[in-house]
C-alpha cells in the first residue's frame, strides 16, 4: 500500500504549513487538513490565511483545491486517509495534577478517540504534536482498546522542528526529519511509508529513524537545548551590563568555537513563543515524575533565567525613567514573540507591558502583524491583570511607529522587526518628550547613531547611557 491520502487533525501553525508543503511537493498525494474550529478552516479557505508566514500564501495558492483541502469534516477525512497526522495543540496544563508543568494531552486524546471511533482499514497514525515521552503508547492503547474488526493501526512519532517566521523554508529545507516507531516488522513498514512521503523532496540522509521514545524525547531535548543557549547568553548579558563588557562581542568570541557554534546566541528581552517554555516545563515535569529532582531543577533554571531577563529589562526601564513610569507615555515597538510572525503566544512583550501597566504607564503599541484585538486579549487575560478595565484605558494602538512614539517619554523595542532598522529615528526623537529614552530589547539598533541623535539608549547586554552628555561614544567601548 502506498500513501495516497493524508489527513491532518489540527490546522494550526504546524498542521497548516506542514501539509501545505507536503501537498506542494507530493502532487500524487491528496492532503486534507481538518480542524474542529470552523473559523480557522474558513480562514484557510479564504484570501487571508489565519497565520502569517513568509512564502505561505503563495504555497497555499499553488496547491489549494488541487491536492490540498481544508475542511471541518473530520470523520470523512479520517476514514479516507492512509496516514493521519495528529497536529493538535498540547499546551501546559492549567489545572489539576501537573498544573503549570505537564502538557495538557486532552486534545491529543480526543483526536485519538475520534480516530478509533471512525477509522476503517489500515491506518498509520503519526504523532506530530510535541508530547511527553510515552504519549505514543497512550495513543496506541486508546486505539487498540477501541479497535473494531478489519481496522489496524501503527503509531509513529514524527516531531516537527519548524520555527515560526521561517516555517515554509524550514519545511522545505529541514536539518533533519525525525521518525520514531515500533521496531517490529509492521512498525518498520509504517516508518518506511512515512519516509517515502518525505523522500519526495528531502534527501534520504537527512531522514533519521529510531524508536518511538527516543524520537519523543529528542524533540523535548532539542527545544530544551535551544532555550538553554538563550538563557545562557541572557545570563551573560546581565554580567555585561554590570561590567561594561559587550554581549555581542562575548557571543561572537564564544560562538566562533566550532564546538559551540554561532547560532542561538542572541541575547534578548527573553525567549517567547508557544514552544520553549511549554516544552522545557514538560521535560521538567517528566523528570519530577521519574524521581530525578536534580535533572528537573537543572532544566527549570532555563525558565527562571528567562523570567529574570524580562523582569530585569522592565526594572531597568523604570529605573532609567527616574524610578517612575506612572502616567508616562511609552511606545512599544513590536508585540509578536519574534519577527515575521503575528503570533504573540508567550511573547516577552506581554510581560514587559504587564509590568509597565501595573506601574500605571500609558502604552502606545505598534506591531506590523499583530492586531489590536489580539493585544487586548493578551493584556486583559486573568493571569496578566486583575483590572482589565483599567488596562484598556492605558492602551492605544497605532498604524505606524511614528504616531506611537509621538509625545512619548520612551520607546521600547520588544520585537526585532526588520523595519525598525530603517526608521527615521531623528524624526522620532524630535517628536518625543526630552530626555528621550530608547530601550532596545533586541539589541538591534546602532547605539552610536542613536546617541548622536540625542537619545538616552539602553540596550541588552551593554552599558550605554551617556553619563556625560558631551561624550558621543558608548561606555561599552571605553
Ligand atoms: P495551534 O493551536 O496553532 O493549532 C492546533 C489546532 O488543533 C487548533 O486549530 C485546534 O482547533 C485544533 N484541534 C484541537 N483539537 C482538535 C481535534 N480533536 N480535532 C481537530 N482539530 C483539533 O497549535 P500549533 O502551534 O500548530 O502546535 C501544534 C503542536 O505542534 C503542538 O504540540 C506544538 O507543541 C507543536 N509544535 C509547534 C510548533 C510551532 O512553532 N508552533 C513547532 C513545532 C511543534
Ligand atoms: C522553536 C524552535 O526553534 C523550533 O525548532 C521548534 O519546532 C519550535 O520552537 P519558535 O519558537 O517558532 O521555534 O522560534 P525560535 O526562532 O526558536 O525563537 C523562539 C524565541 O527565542 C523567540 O522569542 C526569539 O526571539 C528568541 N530567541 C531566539 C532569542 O532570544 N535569541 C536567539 O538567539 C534565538
Amino acid at each position: 500500500m502506498m500513501i495516497k491520502k493524508i489527513c491532518c487533525l489540527g490546522a494550526g501553525y504546524v498542521g497548516g504549513p506542514t501539509c501545505t508543503v507536503i501537498a506542494l511537493k507530493c502532487p500524487d498525494i491528496q492532503v486534507v487538513v481538518v480542524d474542529k474550529s470552523e473559523t480557522r478552516i474558513q480562514q484557510w479557505n479564504s484570501a487571508i490565511l489565519p497565520i502569517y508566514e513568509p512564502g505561505l500564501d503563495e504555497a497555499v495558492k499553488k496547491s489549494r483545491g488541487r491536492n490540498l483541502f481544508f475542511s471541518t469534516d473530520v470523520d470523512s477525512a479520517i476514514k479516507e486517509a492512509d496516514l493521519i497526522f495528529i497536529s493538535v495543540n498540547t499546551p501546559t496544563k492549567t489545572y489539576g495534577f501537573g498544573k503549570g508543568r505537564a502538557a495538557d494531552l486532552r486534545y491529543v486524546e480526543a483526536a485519538a478517540r475520534r480516530i478509533a471511533e471512525v477509522a476503517v482499514g489500515k491506518k498509520i497514525v503519526v504523532e506530530k504534536s510535541t508530547v511527553p515521552v510515552k504519549a505514543a503508547e497512550s495513543i496506541n492503547k486508546i486505539l487498540r482498546a477501541n479497535m473494531r474488526p478489519n481496522v489496524s493501526f501503527q503509531v509513529l512519532s514524527n516531531p516537527e522542528f519548524l520555527a515560526e517566521g521561517s516555517a515554509v523554508n524550514d519545511l522545505l529545507n529541514p536539518d533533519r526529519i525525525l521518525i520514531g516507531g515500533d521496531q517490529t516488522s509492521e512498525g518498520k513498514e509504517a516508518i518506511e511509508k512515512l519516509c517515502w512521503v518525505y523522500k519526495h523532496w528531502i534527501p534520504e540522509k537527512k531522514i533519521i529513524t529510531m524508536n518511538t521514545w527516543s524520537s519523543e524525547l529528542s524533540k523535548l531535548a532539542a527545544n530544551a537545548f535551544l532555550a538553554q543557549r538563550i538563557s545562557s547568553i541572557n545570563a551573560i548579558s546581565a554580567v555585561c551590563e554590570a561590567t561594561g563588557a559587550c554581549v555581542s562581542e562575548v557571543a561572537h568570541a564564544v560562538g566562533t568555537d566550532s564546538r559551540i557554534g554561532p547560532k542561538f546566541l542572541q541575547a534578548s528581552v527573553g525567549f517567547g513563543g508557544s514552544c520553549f517554555q511549554k516544552d522545557v516545563l514538560n521535560l521538567v515535569y517528566l523528570c519530577e515524575c521519574l524521581n530525578l529532582p536534580e535533572v528537573a531543577n537543572y532544566w527549570y533554571q532555563v525558565i527562571e533565567m528567562n523570567q529574570f531577563q524580562r523582569t530585569r529589562f522592565v526594572r531597568r526601564i523604570t529605573e532609567k525613567l527616574f524610578n517612575t513610569v506612572t502616567d508616562k507615555k511609552i511606545a512599544i515597538f513590536g508585540f509578536a514573540f519574534k519577527k515575521d510572525t503575528g503570533d504573540t503566544r508567550e511573547s516577552a512583550a506581554i510581560y514587559v507591558c504587564k509590568h509597565l501597566l501595573e506601574e500605571g504607564a500609558h502604552l502606545s503599541i505598534y506591531d506590523p502583524k499583530v492586531n489590536a484585538q489580539q493585544i487586548i486579549h493578551d493584556l486583559t487575560r486573568p493571569d496578566i491583570t486583575e483590572e482589565p478595565e483599567k488596562v484598556l484605558q492605558l492602551l492605544s494602538f497605532h498604524q505606524t511607529p511614528y504616531s506611537a512614539s509621538e509625545g512619548a517619554h520612551a520607546v521600547v523595542i520588544c520585537t526585532e522587526w526588520d523595519e525598525f532598522l530603517h526608521l527615521d529615528y531623528k524624526k522620532i526623537y524630535n517628536s518625543m518628550l526630552k530626555p528621550a529614552f530608547l530601550f532596545d530589547g533586541r539589541k538591534m539598533l546602532n547605539v552610536e547613531e542613536l546617541l548622536a541623535i540625542g537619545f538616552q539608549v539602553e540596550t541588552i547586554g551593554r552599558k550605554t547611557t551617556r553619563n556625560n552628555v558631551n561624550r558621543g561614544v558608548a561606555d561599552c567601548i571605553l
